[in-house]
C-alpha cells in the first residue's frame, strides 16, 4: 500500500486558474480538419460543413482556446489560400505532412466554427518561409474594421465584423531541422522582432507568442530561449514550449513520470526568461504558451517510426490517416498529470494546448460517415477544464516514491488542487502512478471546513481489463470515469483510496474557517 500526506492552505495560493491552459489545437494535418471537425457530407453537419457531433464533444471538453492552422503545416502556409470564394481557392501541396491541400478550409470557416465552439481563436503566422509583410498583411485582413483594401477584402470576403483575434504565434517549432524554414536562434529572435513590431503597428492590442523550444532535449534547448528573448523581449508577451510524452520500451514507471521532465521544462524556461529580463532590466515577465503538450507513440504515416520521415512517402493524398494514436488507460492518467504540472505552474503558465482535437493525436476521434467519440485522454481535460476554478493551491505533498530510469525519482501520489471561493468548492486532481499498489491518500485542508463530497469520480482500468484498454469502434467508451467511493471528510480532514494506476477528481463544498 502506498501513503501519501497532502496539505493544503486556504492562504497558500498561486495564482487565479488560467483558463487559456485549457486549450486545444486543430492543424491541417490527417484528419482533425477535414472528416475531423469539417465534413459537409457528414449526417450531423450544420450548413457550414462544420461536424455537429464533434463541436458537442468540443464543448463538453470545456476547450477555452484553439491554436490554427498549424504546426508544422503552417511553416508552408499562405493564408491567403484559405480566404475568397472556395471553388477558386488553389489545391497545394503541403510539404510538412506530404499532403495535397485543398484549401476547402481556412480563415474564414474557423472563424465560424470557434463561434460555434465557444473557443478564442489563437493564430499561427508563417515565419517559415514567409516575413514580416505576410504577418502584418494578415492581422490587417483579420482585426482592422474596414477601409483599407486588406480590411475591406475580409468584409467582400463574407466577415463584415472584423475577427479580433488577440493570441498570435510568431510561428512553429523553428528551431527544428524538420520544419521548413528552420532557422538559428539568432535568425528567428531578429525576424520574430520585426514581425512583431510590424503586426502591433497595424493592431496594438495582440498578444504575441515567440516561437521556444520542440522539447527540452533539442541540442539548442536554453540557448535558443535566451537569444531568442535577447531580441525580442520587449515585442513578445510569451514564449512557447511543446512536449510530447510516451512509454518507451514497456518502460511504463517512467512514462507515468513525465510530468517531472514537464516541471523540468517549464522552470528552466521560467529561469531563462527572468535571466534575460534581469540582464536586460526590464520590468515586465515574459509567461509560458505550453501550446503543444500530449501524449504521442512517435509513429508515422503508413507505420513509419518516425513522423518527419512521411514526406518519404512519394504519394500525395488529401487528409490522410496520420499519427491517429489510440489512447489507453496508462495514456490518461499520464495525461492527468501534466495537466498537474500545467496546473500547478498557472504563475506563469497562462497558455495550454494539448495537441491535437480531434483525429490526430486527439481526445476525440471521429469516423467519416460515421461516429464521434472520447478517447481516455478525453476526462481528465474535462473534468478539470469543468472544476478548477478560482485560485490554484500550492500542494505540499509527502509520498512514497518511485525510482524511474527516465526522470529520476517521482511521487506516486500526484496532486494540484482549486478553490473557487465564489462557489464554495475546492478541487483535487489525483493520479496514482503505482502500477500495482492502492495509495491511501490523507489531505490535510488548513483553513477550510468541508461539508460534503460533491463529486467522487475516477478513471481505471474496466472491469476484466488492463491497462493497455482503450476505446474505439469496437469497444465502445468502456475507458471512463466512475464513482470514486469512500472518500471520507471530517471537518478539515478527507481520506480516500486510489486504486492502482488511476485518475480521480473529487470537488468538496467548502467554507473558509
Ligand atoms: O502536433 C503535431 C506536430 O508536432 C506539429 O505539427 C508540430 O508543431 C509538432 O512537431
Amino acid at each position: 500500500m502506498t501513503r501519501a500526506r497532502i496539505t493544503i492552505d486556504r492562504d497558500f495560493t498561486i495564482g487565479e486558474v488560467p483558463r487559456r491552459i485549457f486549450g486545444s489545437f486543430v492543424e491541417h494535418m490527417g484528419r482533425c480538419v477535414y472528416t475531423g471537425i469539417y465534413e459537409p457530407g457528414h449526417e450531423t453537419a450544420t450548413e457550414d460543413g462544420f461536424r455537429q457531433d464533434v463541436l458537442d464533444l468540443t464543448k463538453e471538453m470545456g476547450v477555452s482556446v484553439v491554436r490554427y492552422p498549424g504546426g508544422n503545416f503552417v511553416s508552408g502556409y499562405n493564408w491567403e489560400d484559405g480566404v475568397g470564394p472556395v471553388d477558386q481557392r488553389p489545391r497545394r501541396l503541403d510539404g510538412a505532412w506530404h499532403t495535397l491541400e485543398t484549401n476547402e478550409f481556412g480563415l474564414h470557416e474557423f472563424a465560424k466554427w470557434s463561434k460555434l465552439a465557444d473557443v478564442e481563436i489563437m493564430e499561427a503566422i508563417n515565419l517559415g518561409t514567409r516575413g514580416v509583410d505576410a504577418a502584418r498583411e494578415l492581422v490587417e485582413y483579420a482585426n482592422h474594421p474596414g477601409g483599407t483594401y486588406l480590411s475591406d477584402l475580409r468584409r467582400k470576403n463574407g466577415a463584415e465584423e472584423p475577427f479580433d483575434i488577440k493570441l498570435w504565434c510568431l510561428g512553429n517549432e523553428l528551431d527544428g531541422p524538420w520544419q521548413i524554414g528552420h532557422k538559428t536562434p539568432d535568425e528567428y529572435g531578429r525576424l520574430a522582432m520585426e514581425a512583431a513590431k510590424a503586426m502591433r503597428y497595424v493592431d496594438p492590442s495582440i498578444e504575441l507568442v515567440a516561437v521556444g523550444s520542440s522539447n527540452s532535449r533539442m541540442p539548442t534547448f536554453g540557448e535558443w530561449e535566451y537569444s531568442v528573448l535577447t531580441h525580442a523581449y520587449d515585442e513578445v508577451d510569451y514564449m512557447s514550449m511543446h512536449a510530447y510524452y510516451y512509454e518507451q520500451d514497456g518502460d511504463a514507471k517512467s512514462f507515468l513520470a513525465s510530468a517531472v521532465d514537464m516541471d523540468y521544462f517549464i522552470e528552466s524556461v521560467v529561469a531563462t526568461a527572468d535571466a534575460v529580463r534581469a540582464r536586460g532590466k526590464h520590468k515586465k515577465f515574459i509567461d509560458l504558451s505550453f501550446d503543444e503538450w500530449n501524449v504521442w507513440y512517435q509513429r508515422g504515416l503508413d507505420g513509419e517510426d518516425q513522423p518527419h520521415n512521411i514526406t518519404k512517402s512519394g504519394v500525395w493524398r488529401e487528409h490522410p490517416r496520420v499519427i491517429e494514436d489510440e489512447y489507453n488507460v496508462t495514456d490518461a492518467v499520464v495525461v492527468g498529470t501534466l495537466l498537474n504540472s500545467l496546473l500547478r505552474h498557472g504563475d506563469r503558465v497562462k497558455i495550454a494546448n494539448q495537441a491535437q482535437l480531434v483525429n490526430v493525436i486527439a481526445p476525440i476521434r471521429s469516423e467519416e460517415n460515421g461516429p464521434a467519440w472520447r478517447q481516455s485522454i478525453f476526462w481528465p481535460f474535462a473534468r478539470m477544464a469543468e472544476l478548477a476554478k478560482g485560485q490554484i493551491l500550492r500542494t505540499s505533498t509527502v509520498s512514497d516514491r518511485v525510482d524511474t530510469a527516465q526522470f529520476g525519482d517521482a511521487d506516486l501520489v500526484d496532486v494540484s488542487a482549486t478553490w473557487d471561493e465564489e462557489n464554495g468548492r475546492a478541487a483535487f486532481f489525483l493520479a496514482n502512478r503505482g502500477l500495482d499498489d492502492s495509495a491511501e491518500v490523507e489531505v490535510a485542508l488548513r483553513g477550510f471546513a468541508a461539508s460534503k463530497v460533491t463529486r467522487a469520480e475516477v478513471l481505471v482500468a474496466p472491469e476484466g481489463k488492463d491497462r493497455f484498454a482503450t476505446n474505439n469502434l469496437d469497444t465502445g467508451e468502456q475507458v471512463g470515469l466512475k464513482p470514486l467511493e469512500n472518500v471520507q471528510i471530517d471537518g478539515g480532514r478527507m481520506t480516500l483510496t486510489l486504486p492502482p494506476l488511476s485518475w480521480a477528481v473529487i470537488e468538496v463544498a467548502v467554507t473558509a474557517s
